[in-house]
């Protein structure tokens, strides 16, 4: 859902709780931005960081919202910060700044790392908006992947979903065959090893993340032996490069800020077994809105002729094309009135 304008007061209270991820981000803050300017991309209904750095002696901080809701909320969240928090409606892509930002804060690091845009988003910011030798927080988002087998138990609906399915399919304009997530944590169904597909640094002494990519890598079977019915993508959060710190690895369940993205690879599972090598490429296009990716996967096993594959385009793709997605969204006619189930 971080991909469209879809939060709610549901979500944001769900960020603002003593989690993983409020600590982490907190004690970042909290050694960074004294006497700095610094610079809230998605500052969100409560403007957390935006609130901590103004508390731990930032100079200023511009904190940037694009949902208008949340903007006037997050004006009023820093009402007793004096001038210290200048509120900013709109995208950060489209905003400037009075002065360049030292320190620059975001939380815009998707189920699967890039999906909220933070490649275009922090280039565009460090092109723009920030100084040269800008502090990031966070310093670096991966996303991993793993195969899994899941049961066919599994392959329901939570109704809770369906108002943001409904938004989201407003913000794209029509229904489609949208990304999905296992709700709570899904380390339990993993049958493979896992492996880094993505891995974005923000450090000025480097050079930008590219915007599209494209990674090669292997998973080993770790079971005796399974039905291969998908994988799971999941992200993994280092705050800050500072040693000793653990990341936040959102497969594990220390916080409820995100959910493992499930790939729907084959319906009655392709056999597999221990010691089974499985070749696995992860693509990543930007889309058409130049923020968000679109996203392709393909996995070959040893001695398979074709790879399975999954394309996720962030908006435009038909609707109930995939098994999963006739058998999640079941009706006649395509369109969001027709959702109820
Ligand atoms: C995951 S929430 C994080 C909110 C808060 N910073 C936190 O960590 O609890 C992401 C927020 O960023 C906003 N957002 C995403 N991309 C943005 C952009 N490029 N410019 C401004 N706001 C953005 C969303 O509307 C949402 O409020």
């Amino acid at each position: 859902m971080g991909e469209y304008p879809a939060y709610d007061d549901a979500v944001y209270d769900s960020f603002d709780v003593r989690d993983e991820r409020f600590a982490a981000y907190q004690q970042a803050i909290a050694g960074s931005v004294a006497g700095k300017v610094v610079v809230d991309i998605g500052t969100g209904r409560d403007a957390l960081w935006a609130v901590a750095a103004a508390r731990a002696g930032a100079r200023h901080v511009y904190a940037v919202e694009r949902q208008p809701d949340a903007a006037d909320q997050a004006r009023r969240a820093v009402a007793g910060l004096g001038d210290r928090v200048t509120i900013i409606e709109g995208s950060s892509t489209a905003i400037g700044l009075p002065s360049p930002a030292q320190v620059c804060i975001s939380e815009i690091v998707g189920n699967i790392a890039s999906a909220e845009g933070a490649v275009a988003v922090l280039n565009d910011a460090r092109r723009r908006l920030c100084t040269t030798d800008c502090v990031w927080i966070p310093f670096r988002i991966q996303t991993w992947a793993a195969a899994v087998q899941l049961p066919d138990s599994a392959r329901v609906l939570d109704p809770a979903s369906l108002p943001y399915v409904e938004r989201v399919f407003a913000a794209a304009g029509a229904p489609f065959d949208l990304r999905l997530c296992l709700g709570g944590p899904g380390a339990s169904l993993r049958v493979s090893s896992a492996a880094v597909v993505e891995s974005l640094v923000f450090d000025h002494r480097r050079s930008l993340p590219d915007e599209n990519a494209v990674a090669t890598t292997r998973l080993t079977v770790d079971v005796a032996s399974a039905r291969l019915t998908g994988l799971l993508l999941w992200s993994r959060i280092a705050v800050t490069p500072a040693a000793g710190r653990p990341e936040i690895d959102t497969l594990a369940g220390g916080t409820r800020g995100w959910a493992p993205v499930y790939v729907p690879l084959s319906t009655d599972g392709l056999p597999v077994r221990h010691g089974d090598h499985l070749a696995l490429t992860f693509s990543r296009t930007t889309s058409d809105d130049r923020v968000h990716p679109d996203y392709h996967v393909a996995v070959r096993t040893g001695d398979a002729d074709e790879s399975l594959t999954w394309s996720s385009p962030h908006h435009g793709s038909g609707f109930r094309e995939s098994e999963l997605h006739r058998h999640l969204f079941p009706g006649g006619d395509a369109g969001p009135d027709s959702l109820a189930i």
